[in-house]
């Protein structure tokens, strides 16, 4: 009988319960932390409830997995500490994924805004990273629920179905709560605060907005997008906004959502080329064009026909004083919207808020007060912009915790 998972070298039975390091959760962060351990010679058990590593990216980036981007910085990270993420992100950056990416020969393109894909699929970036564990002998026990988790005499033990496994570092890598339908869960939580770190609330980010009251007539608009400016407080996004049946999503939206709170309102300019006056301009050029017709040669018809009705400007160009067309300009360059909520943790790519960092390392990731475990990944209070860096951010921390192991 021998003790291995689906990479593990082989080892006797007697010494199978007895670790250097057990990593919970096969995903992103926690693969690339059991890979570069095992690499440093550790042996790393990697323990998933899942029956395969890597699923979230293997949805990732519509299956072609962003997997970096190579504007990474910490300014595009939100923490109650904006300062943590610098360490891991400057150690481990985009240049090393792809050096990564590269040596295993898989095509990639930059898309949009720094933003990397695979030519092919997200499964070459998990087949990537399962033969990078198994160059480690990283053993794995997927497929296994865990139960508890006890520490004492300097051995974190965690109980699987038929055994209990030991070591003196524990790994925390099991994401957020967000697409709980993959088997996404708030253990990561529970867990930290079982060890006494404290969590900085959790809520859905990157995810859409929702509409009601008098703004629901914009879902009529489902299907519509346009290239805008959204904005919340001082937070702005130039991308694509697109209208849904329950309110605002696409990129822009997406984006904005991180940092929006409920009550607030958030801000459209659906023409962010125009010049404030462009409305009294175009009307010079064009006084027997109504409003609808003009809005029409630069948003979807659908759209500027719903503006035009708000704006209330029924009648020729030439017939609306140059005051109530430059106060039509203002609002068409910061349209208040005022979300009743988010499409919630079902819709939201990730996680925002998690295990405080004031509580770890930023070097190592490593627990303050408990020495030897230690918070990776989605899990920790780190959310990225969209665009890869949610990623870059699983990977770097990922190797800080791996080069401490
Ligand atoms: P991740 O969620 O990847 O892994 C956690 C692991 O822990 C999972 O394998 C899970 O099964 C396991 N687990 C959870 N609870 C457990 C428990 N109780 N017991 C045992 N195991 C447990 N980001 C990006 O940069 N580019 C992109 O293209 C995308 N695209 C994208 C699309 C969609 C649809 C989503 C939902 C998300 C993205 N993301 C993304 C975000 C990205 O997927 C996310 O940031 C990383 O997967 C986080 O990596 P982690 O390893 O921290 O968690």
């Amino acid at each position: 009988m021998t003790g291995r998972g689906r990479w593990g070298r082989r080892r006797p039975v007697s010494d199978t319960d007895r670790y250097d390091v057990l990593i919970l959760g096969a995903g992103a962060a926690g693969m690339m932390c059991a890979a570069v351990a095992g690499q440093r010679g550790r042996r790393v058990l990697l323990i998933d409830r899942a029956d395969e590593p890597g699923k979230k990216i293997l949805i990732s980036g519509g299956g072609r997995c962003n997997f970096t981007n190579i504007h990474t910085a910490p300014d595009r990270y939100l923490s109650a500490n904006p300062h943590f993420a610098r360490s891991a992100l400057g150690r481990y950056a985009p240049d090393d994924f792809i050096a990564l990416v590269d040596r295993h020969g898989i095509a990639w393109h930059e898309k949009t805004l720094g933003q990397l894909f695979c030519d092919g699929s997200a499964r070459q970036v998990v087949a990537m990273l399962e033969a990078e564990c198994r160059v480690g002998g990283v053993e794995t026990a997927l497929g296994e629920a865990i139960g508890s988790v006890g520490h004492g005499d300097g051995l974190f033990r965690v109980e699987l179905a038929r055994r209990t496994v030991r070591a003196p570092a524990l790994v925390i890598a099991t994401g957020g709560p967000s697409i709980p339908k993959m088997g996404a869960t708030g253990f990561a939580y529970d867990l930290a605060r079982q060890f006494g770190l404290k969590v900085v609330e959790p809520r859905p980010a990157l995810v859409p907005l929702t509409l009601g009251g008098e703004e629901a007539l914009f879902r009529g608009l489902s299907g519509v997008a346009a290239d805008v400016v959204a904005r919340c407080g001082k937070a702005a996004f130039r991308e694509a906004a697109l209208f849904t049946h329950k309110g605002l999503s696409g990129p822009a939206i997406l984006q904005i959502s991180s940092y929006w709170r409920h009550g607030q309102p958030i801000t459209i300019d659906f023409l962010p080329d125009q010049a404030a006056r462009w409305l009294v301009e175009a009307k010079r050029a064009r006084p027997k064009a109504a409003l609808r017709t003009v809005l029409a040669a630069l948003l979807p018809d659908r759209l500027a026909e719903t503006l035009a009705d708000r704006l209330g400007l029924p009648g020729e160009l030439g017939g609306m004083t140059d005051r109530a067309l430059e106060e039509a300009g203002r609002r068409l360059s910061a349209w208040a919207f005022h979300p009743n909520g988010t499409e919630g943790f079902a819709k939201a790519e990730v996680t925002i808020g998690g295990i405080d960092t004031a509580g770890l390392s930023s070097k190592t990731m490593e627990a303050r007060r408990v020495p030897g475990l230690y918070a990776i990944g989605e899990a920790v209070d780190v959310t990225g912009w969209l665009g890869g860096y949610n990623f870059q951010w699983a990977w770097a921390s990922g190797w800080a915790a791996a080069q401490a192991l």
